[in-house]
């Protein structure tokens, strides 16, 4: 044996005496692969429901106003539906968007997230609270518009969801830095090299794509399929985010495409047929958010943002 081959030898040797022992797969719940305090975005749909923290179960929390409401805004998070139906038309949770209640990594993770507001909004051009951030998604992703609405019902930084959502997410944030990005903000978007012109990606190919790997879970028509105790949300018509949504943009709905689905088998599709998957289903109806006229009035409008622009072509075709 040469000294190297020894060396090897021995390597190998220390690396499985360092391995724990494999423990029968019936003892014991399995460990679930986490990266730093985030579910890995390689986990499946099985571990849809674990929460690394969960003010439910959280033993350090009291019963004082604000550990009540920081428990209902995990609540709010996790059933929108059930626990705000107003506000939740659609019958979408936060969670089905940021998953793992916004602990899960690659799924827009909202973990040490608090200490970034406020943050210049470019949408809107204006610096946004973290209330104002929640607000935002409640008003398109979550649709609570003022059309279905009263005046009175219509979201706000003051609203109780709000403040509980916002008690919720700075209990996430406790010990992480302020004004410090966490490494995981930001991770959802396709490399600026792979991205496909808008108008290149082809929605027919989409279709395809969606039929092949997608429809099991969210139906052929989109609307979602209980599996098990999970249920899809709707990924168009009037149930859906509506079209001043982040997710109404193709390369950022592509994002959460590309890192979090296909449910069972996460991260495996290509950066390509995710946009091409996006186009598809950000070609199809969906509930007009009514304020879009006034977004995008400083900063240049994205070349993603498709609705948008197809309402600009409606406008000029209409002149
Ligand atoms: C249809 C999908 C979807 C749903 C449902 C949804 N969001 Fe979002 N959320 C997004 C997208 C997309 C972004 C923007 C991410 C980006 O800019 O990269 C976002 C951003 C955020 C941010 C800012 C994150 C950051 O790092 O700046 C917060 C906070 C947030 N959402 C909270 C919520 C809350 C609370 C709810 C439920 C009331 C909710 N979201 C429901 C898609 C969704
Ligand atoms: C094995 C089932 C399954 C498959 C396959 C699957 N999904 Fe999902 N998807 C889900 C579930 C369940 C959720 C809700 C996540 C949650 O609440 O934790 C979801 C959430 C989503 C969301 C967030 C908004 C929403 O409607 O809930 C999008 C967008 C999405 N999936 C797109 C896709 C696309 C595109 C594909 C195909 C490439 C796909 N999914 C394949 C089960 C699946």
């Amino acid at each position: 044996m040469t000294r190297h081959a020894v060396i090897a030898a021995a390597l190998l040797l220390a690396a499985a005496c360092a391995r724990p022992p494999e423990k029968p797969a019936t003892e014991g719940a399995p460990r679930i692969p986490m990266t730093g305090p985030l579910i890995a975005a390689s986990v499946s749909m099985k571990a849809a429901w674990e929460f690394p923290k969960n003010p439910l179960t959280d033993t350090t929390l009291d019963h004082s106003r604000l550990s009540e409401e920081i428990r209902r805004g995990f609540r709010l998070f996790t059933s929108t539906p059930a626990e705000a139906p107003r506000l939740a038309p659609g019958g979408m949770s936060c969670t089905n968007c940021h998953m793992n209640a916004g602990q899960r990594e690659r799924s827009m993770p909202l973990v040490d997230v608090a200490g970034m507001f406020p943050e210049y909004n470019r949408r809107s051009a204006r610096l946004f609270s973290l209330g104002d951030r929640i607000t935002d998604c409640f008003l398109r992703s979550e649709n609570a518009t003022a059309g279905r609405l009263a005046p009175d019902e219509v979201p706000n930084p003051a609203s109780p969801e709000v403040l509980a959502i916002s008690a919720y997410l700075t209990w996430l944030s406790k010990g992480g830095a302020m004004g410090k990005n966490p490494p995981w903000r930001g991770q959802n978007a396709i490399a600026q090299a792979a991205l496909v012109p808008v108008d290149q990606l082809d929605p027919k190919k989409g279709e395809a794509i969606y039929n092949d790997r997608c429809a099991t879970c969210h139906g052929p028509d989109g609307q979602g399929v209980q599996i098990g105790d999970k249920i899809a949300g709707p990924l168009w018509g009037p149930r859906s985010w509506n079209d001043g949504a982040g997710a109404a943009r193709v390369y950022t709905l592509a994002g959460m495409i590309r890192y979090s689905m296909p449910y069972l088998d996460p991260g495996n599709i290509s950066d390509a047929d995710a946009q091409h998957v996006a186009a598809f289903i950000d070609s199809k109806p969906r509930p007009a958010f009514p304020y879009k006229d006034r977004d995008y009035r400083v900063e240049k409008l994205p070349p993603d943002a498709v609705y948008y622009t197809r309402q600009l072509t409606t406008a000029r075709l209409g002149d």
